[in-house]
């Protein structure tokens, strides 16, 4: 993944922090809730009914779930309850994207899909993490993985591929400067904010 530079990513973090589905992954300064007890996870629940009281985190991190969820609706519902007023929450959604379940998936996402869904939250930064380009390289990969036999071959062409095709996402950087890009986004995103009380 080569992030868009022009993706804001100073909003603070606060006293205590949410990251939905970061299982695999150590997510300094964040609580790392996920459905599974994989590595780094230290809650285990599901993102629509969260485990928590109103009003509690400064930030929830959102990058990668919504597409695996059941009912994002009732996600984003838990997101803006638990939301500290002023709170801010940072959603990553993917458009133009391979199919990968974890552990299924269900849905694309517009930039204008994610508007909905973000509801009465006030939007402060919103565009494509990653864009055309990226489009490219993972369908190119995905697409030469369709003929490969075995998954052990899927993964050895999936390491050699991917680090080959790197440097073609680097047009995303020409790319995201047009309001066009979005016609082929990869990943979209959006940052919002609740109403101070
Ligand atoms: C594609 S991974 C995203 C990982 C990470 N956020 C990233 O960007 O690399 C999706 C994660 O969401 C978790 N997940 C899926 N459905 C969930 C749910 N209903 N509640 C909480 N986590 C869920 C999965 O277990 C998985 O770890």
């Amino acid at each position: 993944m080569l992030p868009n530079p022009r993706e804001p990513r100073d909003f603070p973090l606060g006293k205590r922090n949410l990251y939905l589905g970061g299982g695999g992954a150590e997510v300094p300064g964040y609580l790392n809730l996920d459905l599974f007890l994989l590595p780094g996870v230290q809650v285990v629940a599901n993102a629509e009914q969260l485990p928590f009281p109103d009003d509690l985190f400064a930030r929830v991190e959102c990058d990668a779930v919504l597409e695996h969820v059941r009912d994002p609706e009732a996600v984003m519902r838990e997101i803006r309850r638990v939301l500290a007023p002023g709170g801010y929450a940072h959603l990553v959604a993917p458009f133009c994207h391979p199919f990968h379940a974890y552990p299924r998936d269900y849905r694309r996402f517009t930039l204008d899909g994610l508007r909905l869904l973000a509801g009465d939250l006030e939007e402060v930064a919103a565009g494509w993490r990653s864009g055309p380009a990226a489009t490219l390289a993972v369908f190119l990969l995905e697409f030469v993985k369709l003929w490969l036999p075995s998954r052990l071959w899927r993964a050895a062409v999936h390491g050699v591929l991917g680090w080959a095709l790197f440097p073609l996402r680097y047009l995303d950087l020409a790319l995201l400067r047009s309001p066009e890009a979005g016609r082929l986004g990869n990943h979209a995103y959006l940052w919002l904010r609740k109403a101070p009380s």
